[in-house]
């Protein structure tokens, strides 16, 4: 018999890189590995998180890295690599530069760690978790994005604030690209099972301030990426993308075939065939173990349509672009 600590390389120890590693680290949930390309940061960020070891209570090994070859035989390779938009710096810019990188590391994974699982979190996410798969050439369920735990999360969270409740009981699934043309489905949104539409009409008696409500709400959850950079300033969210791809994690790593939503490549789901989109999947040891199929009205469909456009005119611009 072996018994063998899951081994989980982050690539990038930027912000989410290093809210990552300690995440991982607090949960026990393997060894860690965080690689950069900037000299000596990761390696004072590992050394940082195991030094609260002692304090936290964690035995996993944190170790900060600029050498590719670090990366040998992970588990889960969690990619986080990549620069943000800069002023003056256009869409395609962004594009290209993402791009090159995520292709560069992508390369670097396909050598040293051919039989792991990819998460993808770098942007513009739909389009880098493509190119991911399209480099590594691994199976489908093996390359995976984060976005939708995110975006649903957030949904989630803005309910509950909203009525008062514990965000614990609320589901709240946000399908689509990750972008402005996102679907947070109401319809699906839940209390319990109780649908959160009926909640609001009741607390405000008013089917309409009901809908006004909720499509400020989900408003909110679409721009909540663009409200936080305009806060920080400095950067994006960090704290909370890593919270949802650790849940990613935790699910492979464990083998819980949780129902999450993921970006995941479908094949003839919702009549979609050869893209990466946001959906629900069930994921376990082998990745993305299945993806579930759900009826969608005509102005869901709509929506998912129109995310699914966005989503292929990336790729598109991708392609254009050379990769
Ligand atoms: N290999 C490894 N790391 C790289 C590479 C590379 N080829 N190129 C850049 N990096 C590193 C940078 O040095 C930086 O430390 O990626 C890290 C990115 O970290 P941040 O700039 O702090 O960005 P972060 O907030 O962590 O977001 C990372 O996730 O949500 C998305 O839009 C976000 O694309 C961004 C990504």
């Amino acid at each position: 018999m072996s018994i063998s600590v899951p081994k989980i390389v982050l690539v990038g120890g930027g912000q989410i890189g290093g809210v990552l590693a300690q995440l991982c680290a607090v949960r026990r949930l393997g060894d860690i590995v965080l690689y950069d390309v900037v000299p000596d940061a990761p390696q004072g960020k590992s050394l940082d998180i195991a030094e609260a070891s002692g304090i936290d209570g964690f035995d996993s090994k944190v170790a900060g890295t600029n050498d590719v070859k670090d990366m040998k035989d992970a588990d889960v390779v969690i990619v986080t690599a990549g620069v943000p938009r800069k002023p003056g710096m256009s869409r395609d810019d962004l594009l290209t530069i993402n791009a090159k990188i995520i292709q560069s590391v992508g390369e670097n994974i396909k050598t040293y760690a051919p039989n792991s699982i990819v998460i993808v979190i770098s942007n513009p996410l739909d389009a880098m978790v493509t190119l991911m798969q399209k480099t590594t050439g691994f199976p489908a369920s093996r390359v995976l994005g984060q976005a939708g735990v995110l975006d649903s999360s957030r949904f989630a969270t803005f309910l509950a604030w909203e009525l008062g409740v514990s965000v614990k009981d609320i589901k709240a699934p946000v399908l689509g690209g990750h972008g402005d043309t996102m679907v947070p489905l109401v319809r699906y949104a839940n209390i319990n099972g109780v649908p959160v539409m009926e909640q609001l009409e009741r607390k405000y008696k008013s089917a309409d301030k009901a809908k006004s409500v909720m499509e400020e709400i989900v408003k909110r959850t679409r721009d909540a990426g663009g409200e936080i950079v305009a806060l920080l300033k400095t950067g994006s969210a960090f704290y909370s993308p890593a919270s949802a791809a650790v849940q990613m994690l935790e699910a492979i790593l464990r083998d819980e075939k949780r129902t999450l939503p993921v970006c995941a490549k479908l094949n003839g789901e919702f009549g979609i065939t050869g893209y990466y989109v946001g959906i629900l999947a069930t994921l376990g040891k082998s990745g993305v173990e299945k993806v579930m199929e759900m009826q969608l009205n005509a102005e869901e469909q709509a929506m998912f349509d129109s995310s699914v456009s966005a989503v292929k005119k990336l790729v598109e611009d991708m392609g254009r672009l050379g990769f």
